[in-house]
């Protein structure tokens, strides 16, 4: 809802608020953002933008001699007069001077939204978006600031757009898409970092006075730094989540003054970036998400479940997702149609119900040296055509999947031989290489033409299901030779653009197939992405141990349904560690589940369990893809996450114990959350024990018996006391489960209430 009251604009969610007002100067000055506020009696006291002047610190003018821009809790804050902390817009003029003085102009609320922005939220009926206009106090240079509000899911949109009403071109050389002061500095900050095969782990630090930046330049949302952070304020635990519908460099920082506030500033990273606008044009910002809630959990699945709504769309949303096997790990580039058929009807006969083909079917790709960039079919691998295989693969009850890198060309290929132009690289410069790759210019239309008509050959030729769209390498040596880019610092902007561009042309002319992204796993696992492609390849590592932080971070932003989750081979590729194929299902199925190995050399135990495990993930994939997910804080060595069902039914919890103490000691099941006052029943889902470490010694708990077994729980016990499972060493708890849990060890549970 949002409402106006004298010159306070209120803007509020379920359970939030968002206040601020005009001053008689035209100043805009925040004054709140937390818990829902609805009698607004006193609010004129809460503003702390006026201040005694102390020292040195510049006031508006001498009419206003109270007014500091430096202390101001600003809406949009533009640098030059005396507002010295992080800025939201930079302009020069032309002439070298960037001062601005932004002052209110006008304002429209109205049903719905309008953005032309290309990766963006929808809206529908409950959405609201006030429009406020600001506009220079001397130069005719207009600045929107837009906040649409999704009351349910107590989530903001913040957006701005720059008109330039000058007769003349001016240089935009930043404009975020939010800027929030708090009148606070006890925050901590959460975000999400990492590097390949370790993307967004969670790291918690204090905000001190100073500016702590999080970005990415690479071309990508990154794997380095995700736009998705928290603030959370240590005094009262309310929890702040910001994020950004964008897939490209971004800025999220973090500024706290001297006079006890924080600002936080969240946008396209200003680092090499310049945006020329002529007189009349005007440049939209991505979209900022922002939430506001009590605790972490609760913000994010507020993100959760704003995400399931507005940003995934089309025929997969809300669409439960094919559990898939990929080829990859399995065959690498050793690629044979014999192979390939055998996987398939493994996984035919194991339940899977979709066949993913991976890197090297097309041009001389037999390595990663060369052939990216020619999207035809290899008769050497296919002899018989890829349409031919395709068939093969729906012959056998499975849908056809396939891999594509359509961004990337390798040197050593027909494409760049052709259109060397096409690269991304500077002329008489020796551009940096990454896995023997170069990135195509996507700026340029001649190239998104090419990657349009190719990709729609090989998709509808083929009769494709599910397309993996790979980016396997960061933009370096920044330099566009097409018309459009009026500047080198235009072209990582426009870059994203035209991906969007391409993947929307894509998208609509393939409206059932369902899209994957994944950028050496998850370099570009942002917003922007599932504007188009409702999953995301979370990461290369499948290490059930490294995914828990991998996933578990993921989770704090993105829901299960978004996340590519596989079951690969022991020991596995990336971490040479040896666990259970059980265990690593139970960590794998709190996404979308795949699995990535060779079915084909599986022990008989090893493909029976995988059956139960598809067969058991079918029958509650509601739940592990869009039920409300919670990890619960850990303690003992252990990690505890579930999901529940929106109806509240059902929930799937697991536990993994990452290194088994040889104690004897008992582990409890404690799930807070769950109804006091209703009934629940609690069964451990059946798993298959390897023979080959046990013969048939403890493969009693294995019996049928043991998965019927179930026992009733007050929501009254299981919340307060937990039940008791066994010790982990030999556990002979309720369960009756005779077996040593293991390092990185799980097990998991149905509880549905009765
Ligand atoms: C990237 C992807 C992998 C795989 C390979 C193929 O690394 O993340 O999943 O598709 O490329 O080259």
């Amino acid at each position: 809802m949002i409402r106006k009251e004298k010159n306070y604009f209120i803007i509020s969610t379920e359970r939030s608020s968002y206040i601020f007002r005009v001053l008689e100067t035209g100043h805009i000055d925040h004054v709140m953002y937390g818990a829902r506020i609805d009698d607004t009696e006193g609010l004129d006291y809460v503003s702390e933008s006026f201040d005694l002047n102390i020292g040195t610190v510049p006031y508006y003018d001498e009419e206003h001699p109270h007014l500091f821009p430096d202390r101001i809790l600003s809406e949009y804050p533009v640098p030059g007069s005396g507002d010295t902390r992080e800025c939201a817009l930079e302009l020069d003029y032309g002439n070298g001077t960037e001062t601005m003085t932004l002052l209110f102009r006008d304002y429209r609320i109205y049903k719905g939204k309008d953005n032309s922005f290309p990766a963006h939220a929808e809206c529908d009926e409950e959405t609201e978006t006030l429009e406020v206009r600001l506009s220079d106090e001397v130069l005719p240079i207009t600045v929107v600031i837009n906040y649409t509000v999704y009351e349910k899911e107590d989530v903001i949109l913040r957006s701005a757009r720059i008109i330039n009403g000058t007769d003349h071109c001016v240089r935009l050389k930043r404009a975020a898409s939010l800027s929030i002061d708090f009148p606070y500095d006890d925050f901590d900050l959460i975000s999400f970092d990492g590097a390949w095969a370790r993307e967004r782990n969670e790291h918690r630090r204090h905000l001190l006075p100073g500016i702590t930046v999080l970005d990415s330049k690479l071309g990508t949302s990154s794997n380095e730094h995700s736009p998705l952070a928290y603030i959370v304020r240590r005094t009262t635990g309310e929890v702040y989540g910001f994020n950004l519908i964008y897939s490209g460099n971004h800025m999220e920082a973090f500024d706290v003054s001297p006079f006890g506030k924080t600002r936080v500033t969240t946008g396209i990273n200003p680092f090499m970036f310049e945006w020329m606008l002529e007189s009349g044009e005007s440049f939209q910002t991505p979209e900022a998400v922002i939430t506001y809630a009590g605790s972490l959990d609760d913000a994010a699945l507020s993100f959760h479940h704003f995400i399931n709504r507005y940003i995934v769309r089309g025929e997969w949303q809300y669409r439960e997702r094919p559990v898939l096997i990929n080829n990859w790990e399995a065959t690498y580039f050793a690629l044979s149609e014999e192979k390939l058929l055998a996987l398939a009807d493994k996984a035919a006969e194991l339940g899977f119900e979709l066949f993913v083909l991976d890197d090297g079917w097309f041009g001389d790709r037999r390595n990663d040296t060369k052939g990216l960039g020619d999207w035809t079919v290899s008769h050497e691998v296919f002899p018989n055509g890829l349409e031919a295989f395709s068939e093969k693969i729906h012959e056998r009850g499975l849908k056809f999947g396939i891999w594509v890198e359509p961004e990337m060309v390798n040197p050593d290929s027909d494409l760049f031989r052709t259109h060397p132009e096409w690269a991304i690289m500077i002329p008489g410069r020796k551009p940096a290489i990454s896995r023997h790759q170069l990135v195509l210019d996507m700026s340029r239309p001649d190239v998104r033409e090419y990657l349009y008509t190719s990709l729609e050959k090989v998709f509808s030729a083929a009769s494709v299901d599910y397309v993996k769209w790979d980016m396997n390498r960061t933009i370096t040596d920044c330099f566009s030779s097409s018309s459009e880019c009026r500047g080198n610092g235009e072209l990582m902007h426009r870059y994203i653009l035209g991906i969007y561009d391409l993947m929307g042309r894509l998208v609509k002319r393939f409206p059932s197939v369902l899209f994957e992204s994944c950028a050496s796993g998850g370099n570009r696992y942002d917003l922007g992405m599932l504007c188009f492609m409702p999953q995301t390849w979370t990461s290369d590592n499948t290490d059930l141990y490294h995914r828990l932080w991998i996933q578990e971070g993921t989770l704090r932003g993105f829901p299960q349904s978004t996340m590519g989750a596989h079951v690969s081979a022991s020991p596995g590729h990336q971490s040479l560690r040896c666990s259970l194929i059980e265990s690593r299902f139970d960590v794998a199925a709190f996404g979308t589940l795949g699995y990535e190995l060779d079915l084909t050399k599986l022990s008989e135990t090893d493909q029976k369990a995988v059956k139960g495990e598809i067969e058991f993930y079918k029958r509650y994939r509601k739940v592990f893809q869009y039920g409300d997910f919670r990890p619960l804080p850990s303690e003992n060595d252990e990690s505890i996450w579930w999901s529940v069902t929106l109806e509240g039914t059902t929930i799937a919890m697991e536990m993994v114990k990452r290194n088994m103490p040889n104690t004897g000691r008992c582990d409890r099941l404690r799930l807070p959350f769950l109804k006091k006052g209703r009934m629940y029943r609690i069964r451990n889902r059946r798993i298959i024990m390897p023979r080959e470490f046990f013969g048939d010694h403890w493969q009693s708990w294995n019996r049928e018996e043991n998965e019927k077994m179930d026992i009733r729980v007050a929501g009254d016990i299981i919340t307060t006391c937990g039940i008791a499972l066994g010790p982990q060493f030999a556990g002979n708890g309720f369960f009756k489960e005779t077996r040593p849990i293991g390092d990185n060890g799980t097990r998991m549970y149905v509880i549905e209430e009765i």
